[in-house]
């Protein structure tokens, strides 16, 4: 099949045996979010590529506080994949295939779900990491309009040596404004059929939601994407966490308890967030840095357009970040003072007052100041479907949709990209998953 052959070590853990002993057997996962995934772990053939973006000399990517790791790539040609996972199998725990992206560059560079009908070439890419990695092989996948044909696939993974499943239950054709609900059924007839872990991934807003998924799905765990994104405590169950950046005094009403989950105030987040990008020595992509602070706080820079404005005018400059990020912090100390404002002002209002329905979903929002998921609006549906045929519109427009850009305003957004800001080429696509610790133990 392939020139490439690397001696097999004699021992190296599969399936449930990895997920316990290595990974810890994780409840929760966050998902693999290209630009979105600090440290920011992108791993390419290429070394200047890759000295910039996998940066092991800071002991940082890669280090013991960075495990358990796993580094996906997407990729098309066994040989060429093989020889970039060589690169990162001293340094990450497995190394998972990205069967699912549903995008236009995905269909450009023929990689993520546009090689769902070419088993053939899908089981070569895993079965050589599978023959020749000490590290096990993974992969992550949408299912099949069939519940037949989704197992049928399934069991084509496990068979070529896939050791862990991530199933996203949409198909290849949900995306944009068609992404509609995932199914949890396939998931679950996923799940019955293989022998190996399977993790479910999709629908999950809230923190309740992961339970149910779980039930539903039998998975041994969950993978959120977005729910994720917007409010970082969501495998949190609720119960006020106080933290080093929550302001005191603060009102009653600042970090309440929602049956929901954990929802803390957006601004706390973001000052945590940019302590940590901070304290890193590794350096981190103002892009990715941007993209955090707008879908944090998105709940309150609609109604808050200046301090929108202003941090959408933050430029980081090369050789003094420090600098950026802290005209950042600015930004959020300034918000924080008006969501402190706010959630005083509602200081007489119980949990219950203070949650308001959204019509179009019946899923329930809370108040302006806290982290909470984000439900796509119509406006930015709509946009991607009557500007489907201009092409470099229609990518933002994806982008937008997978929350990829800021949403708080689509119009502003759409069209006004900087190209260091898209998505990275094909090539640059190897990135991490980073597998949380069961927070709730
Ligand atoms: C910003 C963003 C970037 C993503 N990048 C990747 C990626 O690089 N690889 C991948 O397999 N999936 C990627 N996805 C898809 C997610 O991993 C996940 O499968 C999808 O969002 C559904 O999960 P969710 O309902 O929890 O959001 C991305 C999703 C988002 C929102």
């Amino acid at each position: 099949m392939t020139g490439l052959e690397y001696t097999k070590p004699a021992t190296k853990l599969e399936g449930y045996e990895f997920f316990r002993k290595v990974l810890g057997s994780p409840k929760y996962v966050v998902a693999p979010m290209v630009d979105q995934s600090e440290l920011l772990f992108m791993e390419g053939v290429r070394k200047p590529y890759r000295d910039k973006n996998f940066n092991i000399g800071k002991g940082e990517e890669g280090g013991p506080g960075d495990r358990p790791l796993i580094v996906q790539f997407c990729a098309n040609d066994p040989e060429t994949l093989l020889a970039a996972a060589k690169i990162v199998e001293p340094h990450c725990d497995a190394v998972d295939i990205n069967l699912g992206c549903p995008q236009e560059i995905a269909r450009k560079g023929h990689y993520g779900s546009f090689l769902q009908d070419e088993w053939e070439v899908i089981y070569n890419l895993i079965h050589i990491l599978h023959k020749n990695l000490s590290i096990p092989v993974t992969a992550k996948f949408r299912v099949f309009s069939t519940v037949e044909k989704t197992i049928e696939y399934a069991k084509m993974l496990e068979s070529a040596g896939a050791q862990i499943l991530t199933c996203h239950g949409r198909t290849r054709e949900q995306r944009g404004q068609m992404a509609g609900l995932a199914d949890w059924e396939k998931i679950r007839a996923v799940k019955e059929a293989v022998a190996v872990p399977v993790i479910a991934n999709g629908n999950v807003l809230f923190h309740t939601d992961i339970e149910t998924c779980l039930a539903a799905t039998g998975a041994d765990a969950v993978m959120s994407a977005e729910g994720n994104l917007y409010n970082p405590a969501i495998f949190c169950p609720s119960s006020i966490a106080s933290t080093s950046s929550t302001p005191t005094p603060a009102p009653s009403t600042w970090m309440m308890p929602f049956d929901t989950g954990l929802h803390v105030p957006h601004t706390t987040l973001a000052l945590e967030y940019l302590s940590i990008v901070k304290s890193l020595a590794t350096p981190t992509s103002p892009s990715a840095v941007k993209g955090h602070l707008f879908k944090l706080m998105r709940p309150a820079l609609g109604r808050e357009k200046d301090l929108r404005e202003k941090m959408g005018k933050v430029k980081v400059v090369k050789g003094k970040e420090t600098e950026g990020w802290e005209k950042y912090e600015e930004v959020v100390l300034e918000l924080q003072e008006r969501m402190l404002r706010d959630a005083t002002a509602a200081e007489s209002c119980t949990a219950d007052e203070l949650v308001t329905i959204d019509p179009s979903t019946g899923l329930k929002i809370l108040p302006h100041w806290l982290a909470q998921p984000y439900f796509r609006p119509e406006t930015a549906q709509k946009l991607a479907q009557v500007r489907v045929n201009d092409k470099k519109t229609e990518i933002a427009a994806e982008e937008l949709q997978n929350g990829e850009v800021d949403p708080v305003d689509d119009s502003i957004i759409v069209g006004k990209r900087a190209a260091s800001e898209r998505t990275p080429e094909p090539d640059e696509l190897a990135k991490r998953v980073k597998l949380t610790a069961d927070l709730t133990s």
